[in-house]
């Protein structure tokens, strides 16, 4: 006999005879918000108080045990009860009181599960302590109990990572007393009668005396110190955990401390900001459209890009058409794909014995008819309006009249592209990232004709390439590419007036992108750059200030990493700036009467951000992209941006529209044509609004 007591919304007891169930049931995933704290709190003393119950066991309903606190609560005024006196209050329970882990057990989860005296986990469970990836640290205690449960090395390790640990791994390291398979309430209950029957001990982790190991501290500060100087909370985990040998009440307190300092900083916004990006760019217009069927893709074109995005579309299960004119350049393509997939096999993103049947289902081909079964193609070969024409106009008459064409052209109107077919509602931009296989964004680009079943398509793509899909509407180099060529040309004006490239590169890569612009430059190529500079100079206006420094390196043949020669000079790992180019950039000065004066790295940050917020202001002016967390999200995950920041657009409202308009106008004093102030930052610093306002309802 059983009987069930809803306490609020989220939390109900059930009793079967001596043993308590404490349920939480808060879809999506049991986050501890201020429902469930407030029901756990009064669960936890309403059985106390009855003494009725011999275990207390806390499982939850759905997809998952807690996955953390309710982050769309930070920064909030808190509300009590506070995680971490409820996560005391359930360890300081007279009742014994286990949980049952299923799902993803994160953050404050665990933190509620390492409060509890025994934890069981289901099988396919994964738990972390991921944190400072937010930002901030595990501040309900976790800093203070894994220690405690899995020792100092074990404990860093998870908490400065933040890596989610697979189930059996947990159980070695003693985090789980127990794994099992089954649904979460009937392994609840059967753990409890484990406890009731003496099979399954439990303790209090206040018990339990942590071995110091003040070397793994030590070595770990250190290391961090050199691999993310950007970064607060890591510093603040590792401070955290070395307090976990003191008794348990003052280890609890310095963690709340040091957590509230991280709290307070623009990077756990920054952060957070980050998370929910990745999220909100799914939230488009054609959401509920549905999609067409994605099985077998084609792609054409084996260079670099047609070679991972086959590799991409291998990795999500898809079969993969690749097509080159010459047999020799189709090998070259079989060739790249086949080291790409070891690469992930290595990187452990492939299983070794899924090898050979990913292989498999890649079918190279000389002849585009082979498409003629394809859902989805994706045009990738080089930049040339008429030759990509010429593809789709083929491809219109051989592909199948449900089938969805791509072009994953970088700059070109995709308008003019879906033109030369039959069937433009078919056709959109599918814009990848180098290397294709590992950078997880895809603008998705929908042209005047694009049909909403056709956007949805490519959205269903990148779902099953796990990749981050933003929605963007057509102009020379749509978001991304669009903003980094306007923002690109700060960078040489600062190199023409007096910063060095590695100057420019080291005041960036301060600021936390991963690479500065000049070795981005090389890594990419400088010859890409190049031929669409020649592109565009027919129309390129009398007034805009050019500078040949790029074009005069391009024509010795540096063409960057692949040349060994660039920006730097390349011998295996290392490199060194390239002393010929310091000169021709002295006499480019010479040439065009520039007089060199110094940069401070502040300054050169500032004007190369002020630029990238003003284009950005523009793709968002023109309805290039939908809302500005799109563009956030185009810059975290496709160009290296610093993720703490979150994003360009979220950077900008740390600054606040009023001083980004007052900078626009200083320099525009020097040079009116390239600094204009776009009408959207005017109005915003008018009004005091922020670019958080506009994306208010995603
Ligand atoms: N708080 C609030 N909302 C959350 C959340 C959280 N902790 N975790 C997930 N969500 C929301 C997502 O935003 C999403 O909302 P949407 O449907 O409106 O977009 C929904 O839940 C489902 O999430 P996903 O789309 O990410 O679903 P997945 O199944 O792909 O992934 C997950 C599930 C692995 C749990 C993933 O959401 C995740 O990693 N969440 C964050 C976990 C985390 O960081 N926990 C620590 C929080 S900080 C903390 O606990 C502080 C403590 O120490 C005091």
């Amino acid at each position: 006999m059983s009987d069930i007591e809803q306490i609020n919304a989220p939390i109900s007891i059930e009793t079967v005879g001596d043993i308590a169930l404490v349920c939480i049931d808060s879809p999506p995933v049991n986050a501890t918000g201020i429902a469930v704290r407030e029901g756990l709190q009064t669960a936890m003393r309403q059985l106390n108080k009855a003494g009725r119950a011999q275990v207390i066991v806390i499982y939850c309903a759905g997809r998952t045990f807690i996955a953390g606190a309710d982050i769309r609560e930070f920064g909030k005024p808190p509300l009590e009860p506070h995680l971490p006196d409820l996560c005391n209050e359930i360890e300081a329970s007279a009742i014994p009181v286990i949980s049952v882990l299923h799902g993803t057990t994160l953050g404050g989860g665990l933190e509620v599960a390492m409060a509890t005296h025994a934890r069981i986990g289901i099988k396919g469970l994964k738990v972390g302590l991921p944190e400072v990836l937010l930002g901030i640290l595990p501040g309900a205690g976790g800093t203070q109990r894994a220690p405690r449960l899995v020792g100092v090395p074990a404990a860093l390790g998870m908490i400065t990572t933040g890596r989610h640990i697979p189930a059996a791994e947990a159980l070695e390291m003693g985090l789980l007393d127990g794994l099992v398979e089954g649904a979460p309430r009937d392994v609840a209950l059967a753990a409890a009668q484990d406890v009731v029957d003496g099979k399954l001990a439990t303790r209090r982790t206040d018990q339990i005396t942590v071995v110091p190991d003040q070397g793994a501290i030590d070595a770990l500060a250190e290391k961090l110190r050199v691999s993310q100087p950007n970064l607060f909370s890591v510093h603040k985990c590792v401070e955290a955990v070395a307090a976990a040998t003191r008794p348990l009440t003052e280890g609890l307190a310095i963690e709340r401390d040091l957590f509230w300092q991280c709290m307070q900083t623009p990077q756990r916004d920054g952060l957070i900001h980050a998370f929910f990006a990745e999220r909100a760019v799914a939230n488009v217009p054609e959401k509920k459209v549905t999609p067409r069927d994605v099985n077998a893709i084609g792609v054409i074109g084996g260079g670099t890009m047609g070679s991972g995005i086959a590799t991409s579309a291998l990795l999500a299960g898809l079969s993969v058409t690749l097509i080159e004119l010459k047999q020799e350049a189709l090998d070259r393509g079989v060739a790249t794909i086949t080291k790409n997939l070891e690469g992930a096999v290595k990187r452990g993103k492939l299983a070794e014995a899924k090898f050979a049947a990913t292989l498999e289902n890649l079918t190279p081909s000389t002849d585009m008819k082979s498409l003629a079964e394809a859902d989805l193609v994706v045009e990738a070969v080089f930049e040339d309006m008429a030759v990509k024409k010429q593809i789709f106009a083929a491809l219109d008459a051989i592909c199948k009249p449900s089938a969805v064409l791509a072009s994953n052209t970088s700059y070109l109107d995709i308008n003019e592209i879906a033109a030369a077919t039959k069937r433009p509602e078919s056709v959109l931009g599918l814009h990848f990232f180098s290397p294709a296989h590992v950078m997880r964004l895809l603008e998705v680009v929908v042209a005047d004709k694009t049909a909403p079943e056709t956007t949805a398509t490519g959205f269903l793509l990148a779902k099953k390439m796990r990749k981050i899909a933003v929605r963007a509407g057509v102009c020379d180099g749509f978001i991304g590419n669009r903003i980094m060529t306007h923002y690109g040309l700060t960078a040489a004006y600062l190199m023409m007036d007096g910063a060095s490239p590695q100057q420019i590169d080291s005041a960036l890569e301060g600021f936390g992108f991963a690479m500065g612009p000049y070795r981005v430059g090389d890594l990419a190529g400088l010859d890409i750059g190049w031929a669409s500079r020649k592109r565009k100079a027919p129309d390129r206006p009398p007034e805009e200030r050019y500078i040949e420094i790029n074009d005069r390196i391009c024509e010795q043949g540096w063409f960057g990493r692949k040349t060994g020669k660039g920006f730097y000079i390349y011998e295996g790992k290392s490199s060194v700036p390239n002393p010929e180019v310091a000169t021709i950039i002295e006499d480019e000065r010479t040439r065009a009467g520039v007089i060199a004066r110094d940069f401070t790295d502040a300054e050169i940050v500032d004007r190369y951000m002020t630029a990238m917020i003003a284009e950005s202001a523009r793709v968002l002016e023109d309805g290039i992209a939908l809302r500005p967390v799109d563009i956030d999200a185009v810059f975290l995950f496709g160009y290296g941006f610093p993720r703490f920041r979150g994003g360009p657009l979220q950077y900008a409202d740390t600054l606040g529209a009023a001083e980004i308009v007052k900078r626009i106008k200083t320099y525009a004093e020097e040079d009116p044509h390239y600094w204009r102030v776009p009408a959207l930052l005017e109005t915003m610093a008018e009004n005091g609004t922020t670019f958080a306002d506009l994306n208010k309802g995603v």
